[in-house]
């Protein structure tokens, strides 16, 4: 939706809600950039399952207003971080979830972060807009599916979001590119909130197969649904505009063999989410994928894997460590 009123709410009562918002005066290439990546969401769905299961599907999530708010003051030429600050602040529930995040032992945060301003300063504004997203999406979710749980996806989804970046810090990656890598990781398994939302049904017996009998979630969805959470989770995330590299690791994380054998936010956040799977147990007896030994040689990035494991095996301890002090506390 492109419009010079900005009263949002009241844009929402005479218009269904939209995936996108733009406030005019709109700069051209955001416009052209904005409408690419409309038309681009919709190449995904040809030649898929995706199509129909997506004309399945009655609500999408929807961005929230804050997150809107804070996208058009880093679209500015200059944007400054007291109004970045003072945007997150307004909405109370928001700044308390993202401060209790950003100083949670995902983090390793030295010292304690008390407001919006310094947590902007701390894990960047690229990355706490993508914590905005995803906070905002789990909360709108409610599932309850046996055997199924939002927490733990979302404790994978930080854990696998915190490998990536730092298997971009191991190999060298500057420290503002490492966004794309802690973004994509954040994000990658989005699709499973949607069709678990939304088919409920299906969704249970999918889950109730794996529970089952040893095999990767994305195949059962693939023979139940006719698509994955993968390709699912891609499609949102292009209708919302997030950049080819965060979609891409979406859609390509569990097939390592049509990832580029070179070191990119698709390969860390393929490695991240397999390695989170071999340290932690999310649901006992489910099918445990493992590292694509022959992919990895042909990235050049095999005798690196030791050292990417050692880095989540940290977070991993760090997280149980500050569980375990919360127990007796
Ligand atoms: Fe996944
Ligand atoms: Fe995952």
């Amino acid at each position: 939706m492109l419009s010079g009123y900005t009263e949002r709410e009241s844009l929402d009562r005479v218009f269904p809600p939209s995936h996108q918002f733009l406030s005019k005066p709109c700069p051209k290439d955001v416009l052209v950039s904005t409408i690419t990546n409309a038309l681009n969401s919709r190449n995904l769905l040809r030649g898929t399952g995706l199509r129909a299961l997506v004309g399945s599907i009655t609500r999408l999530p929807s961005l929230p207003e804050i997150y809107r708010q804070v996208a058009s003051e880093i679209a500015k030429d200059e944007p400054s971080m007291e109004r970045l600050g003072a945007i997150i602040g307004q909405d109370v529930a928001m700044t308390a979830r993202l401060l209790k995040l950003v100083n949670s032992p995902f983090f390793g945060m030295t010292r304690k972060i008390l407001s919006p301003v310094q947590a902007v300063n701390l894990v960047g504004i690229n990355y706490l807009q993508s914590l905005i997203m995803a906070c905002a999406t789990f909360d709108s979710c409610e599932v309850s599916i046996p055997g199924y749980s939002l927490r733990r996806l979302m404790e994978h989804s930080l854990r696998t979001s915190c490998a990536s970046a730092q298997i971009a810090a191991l190999e060298g990656v500057a420290a503002e590119a490492r966004d794309e890598y802690m973004t994509a990781g954040l994000l990658h398994d989005i699709g499973k909130l949607v069709l678990a939302t939304n088919l409920p049904e299906a969704y249970a017996r999918i889950i109730a197969t794996v529970q089952r009998e040893p095999r990767p979630v994305h195949e059962v969805e693939m023979e139940v649904l006719g698509a994955t959470h993968a390709e699912m989770g891609a499609y949102l995330l292009r209708l919302w505009g997030l950049s080819d590299s965060v979609v891409d690791a979406a859609l390509l994380h569990h097939a390592p063999c049509t990832i580029e054998p070179s070191l990119s936010p698709s390969l860390a956040v393929y490695c991240a989410n397999v390695l989170d799977r071999e340290l932690v147990v999310i649901n006992p007896g489910y099918h445990r994928p493992a590292i694509d030994d022959v992919y990895l040689q042909r990235s050049g990035l095999a005798p690196r894997l030791e050292a990417w494991r050692a880095g989540l095996e940290k977070i991993c301890r760090r997280v149980e460590g500050d569980e375990a002090q919360d127990s007796h506390s």
